[in-house]
């Protein structure tokens, strides 16, 4: 071979080369969209899984249960989590949540303030090749990988349920959640399952029926005065899309001296909820076993990051595929098996509900 034909030679190889590396380190930047499992995946520096939970907010006491039981039952496992909250800021829980997957987290878990909004973070986590799961409320329009909550349309059930039955017949006010959250859509959905067929027959009526803007409880206050207002505070009974927004009803009330005289049903069973029903101001709650919602995501979540694929019998459409699903069953709660319930399951303290 000529001295050229070398030369030449080594500058085609060298030229090859260059473009095989080029292609490599375009394919490394793009990270596959298809999740990685574990095994393919860096694992953390101490050599534990990390979970990323991403909150909308702090601002309720269910919330800040859910925090410290998801916390535990993470660490029990032997793993780690990182916990942010967005304070209902839609923006900055995508932000966030981009702050954990740049960290280097295993898998995240989303508590979506907005259900369309956080399609987003489900995309930006499978770019990084982690895999997400959707806690107590479902991210829409996405390709979540799990989804565990609550059956959400039975909640609602059961809170119509239990008032129908003390009011088969009168106005009804329904003061819903915020309508950004899928959780709300099926509460109402729940209730309606049970209401419709009386409006039908003409028995109730519901007089007034609104989203509460973000789930505030101020919002829900302003709503349940402009329904007493509309109707002369004649209503016969009120459903609330949680015991949050049940209490502002119930302030409401109270200023015209009706809190106790017209049925009020709430969910949650929150400490505020559970001691308004014994003193007789709020008729029902609906207990949502939260600790078994934060430990079973714990669990699942600890065994997706090792690399494991989770199937489920149940799926629940997102409005872009079948999520695979987790669906925990809610009890309704009145004054009569408070302590059977929340009581017995150490949810609350009963000193702390009778005071
Ligand atoms: C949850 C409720 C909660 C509400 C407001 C819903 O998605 O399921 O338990 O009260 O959000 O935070």
């Amino acid at each position: 071979m000529g001295l050229w034909r070398v030369l030449f030679f080594m500058l085609a190889l060298t030229l090859v080369f260059c473009v095989a590396s080029a292609c490599e380190n375009t394919a490394t930047t793009l990270k596959p969209v298809v999740p990685t499992k574990l095994s393919e995946k860096e694992t953390v520096d101490d050599g534990k899984i990390k979970i990323g939970f991403s909150m909308d907010t702090l601002e309720e006491e269910r919330w800040l249960r859910d925090r410290d039981l998801f916390k535990a039952a993470v660490e029990d496992l032997g793993a780690e989590v990182k916990i942010l909250a967005a304070n209902g800021d839609d923006a900055e829980q995508v932000l966030q949540a981009e702050k954990l997957i740049s960290e280097g987290v295993d898998l995240l878990v989303v508590v979506p303030h907005n259900a369309e909004a956080t399609a987003a973070i489900v995309n930006k986590a499978h770019l990084a090749g982690i895999r997400v799961i959707s806690y107590d409320r479902l991210v829409k329009n996405s390709d979540i990988d799990l989804y565990v909550s609550f059956d959400n349309e039975k909640v609602g059930e059961l809170q119509a349920e239990a008032i129908t039955k003390l009011v088969p017949k009168g106005k009804y006010v329904y003061i819903g959640g915020a309508e950004t959250d899928n959780n709300a859509h099926l509460f109402k959905k729940g209730v309606f399952n049970v209401l419709q067929p009386l409006i039908d027959k003409g028995d109730i009526t519901v007089v007034y029926d609104e989203w509460t803007r973000n789930w505030l409880p101020d919002n829900a206050f302003a709503n349940m005065e402009a329904a007493l207002a509309a109707n002369n505070n004649d209503i016969d009974a009120v459903i609330a899309a949680n015991d949050a927004t049940a209490g502002k009803v119930i302030e409401a009330l109270e200023k015209q001296g009706l809190a106790g005289k017209i049925p009020v049903a709430g969910q949650d069973a929150e400490l505020l909820a559970a001691q308004r029903i014994v003193q007789g101001t709020q008729t029902m709650t609906v207990y949502k076993p939260i600790q078994t919602l934060a430990q079973e995501v714990a669990e699942l979540a600890v065994r997706m990051a090792k690399g494991e694929y989770i199937d489920t019998d149940r799926k629940v459409n997102n409005g872009k595929i079948e999520v695979p699903s987790v669906l925990l069953a809610p009890i309704a709660v009145n004054k009569e098996n408070m302590d059977e319930t929340v009581i017995r399951d150490g949810f609350h303290l009963r000193e702390d509900v009778y005071r």
